[in-house]
């Protein structure tokens, strides 16, 4: 079976200011200092990218941006770009967080055009998935997850799509407490697989890594994790605590 390094990423929403960041970063290296085989990102809010890139250089956390613009530069009041986000230092760019498809106008097209822009200036993209308590109850999370992959992912190459990640995250998981548990998490990451093993060669569904987030603490991470098929973490919550997020990355090491 090939191997894939568990990548846990923390969401901090709109959560740390620059101060705060620099204090965590503090905080959490020294618990993250003998950590191997693990891959560690965090996304701050854009206003703290600086301090983050700058606390986390030449360290194993690499940082990443929540949203960028599909614009590189423009007349595109309130956003962010990607190549500016490289510039400040970060390795990646989230799209498609359920909180940026509701709040900011994410559709699927806007999101798959950010991530190509991520990929094209540079990042490491990670898209966002996810159905929503009424879409699952109707039987439709294959249907959804189908539509958010197609169009999340048009355009991009193999290459680019193992390179980065997918995050499933069920909607009613998000900061409810309510976890999927390892089981449904196991059957959407294995259904996500299919997908990709389906419409691209076959490394792609072999290497690509899909992470789980929807209330992923240090007491759910072991069973969540021991699926085959689920590659790390996106986690909200948990991740604004140096204790329960390192915590939760030395579980990733197993
Ligand atoms: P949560 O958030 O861990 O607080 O549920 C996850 C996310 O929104 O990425």
């Amino acid at each position: 079976m090939t191997h894939r390094t568990p990548l846990i990423a923390g969401n901090w929403k709109l959560h740390k200011g620059p101060q705060e960041t620099t204090t965590f970063a503090a905080e959490l290296l020294p618990k993250l200092s003998n950590l191997e085989g693990v891959d560690v990102l965090v996304f701050p809010p854009a206003i703290s990218l600086q301090a983050a890139c700058d606390a986390f250089r030449s360290t194993v956390v690499q940082v990443g941006c929540q949203w960028t613009s599909a614009h590189t530069r423009g007349a595109y009041t309130g956003t962010n770009s990607a190549e500016m986000a490289r510039e400040v230092g970060c390795s990646w760019a989230l799209a498609g967080h359920s909180e940026v498809r509701r709040d900011l106008n994410g559709t699927d097209e806007r999101i798959n055009h950010s991530l190509s822009t991520a990929f094209g200036s540079g990042l490491l993209g990670m898209l966002a998935i996810g159905e929503s308590l009424e879409e699952r109850n109707a039987g439709q999370l294959e249907a959804v997850l189908t539509t958010q992959l197609t169009k999340g992912l048009a355009g991009l190459t193999p290459d680019q799509i193992v390179s980065g990640a997918i995050a499933y995250e069920p909607l009613w998981a998000i900061g409810t407490g309510v976890t999927a548990t390892p089981e449904q998490a196991q059957a959407a990451h294995h259904f996500i697989r299919g997908f990709l093993a389906q419409h691209y060669p076959p490394y792609v569904a072999e290497q690509t890594r899909i992470l789980y987030g929807g209330s992923v603490k240090p007491t759910n991470a072991k069973e969540l994790l021991a699926h085959p098929d689920v590659d790390g973490a996106l986690i909200g919550g948990a991740a604004l605590n140096a204790d329960s997020f390192a915590t939760i990355a030395h579980i990733a090491q197993g």
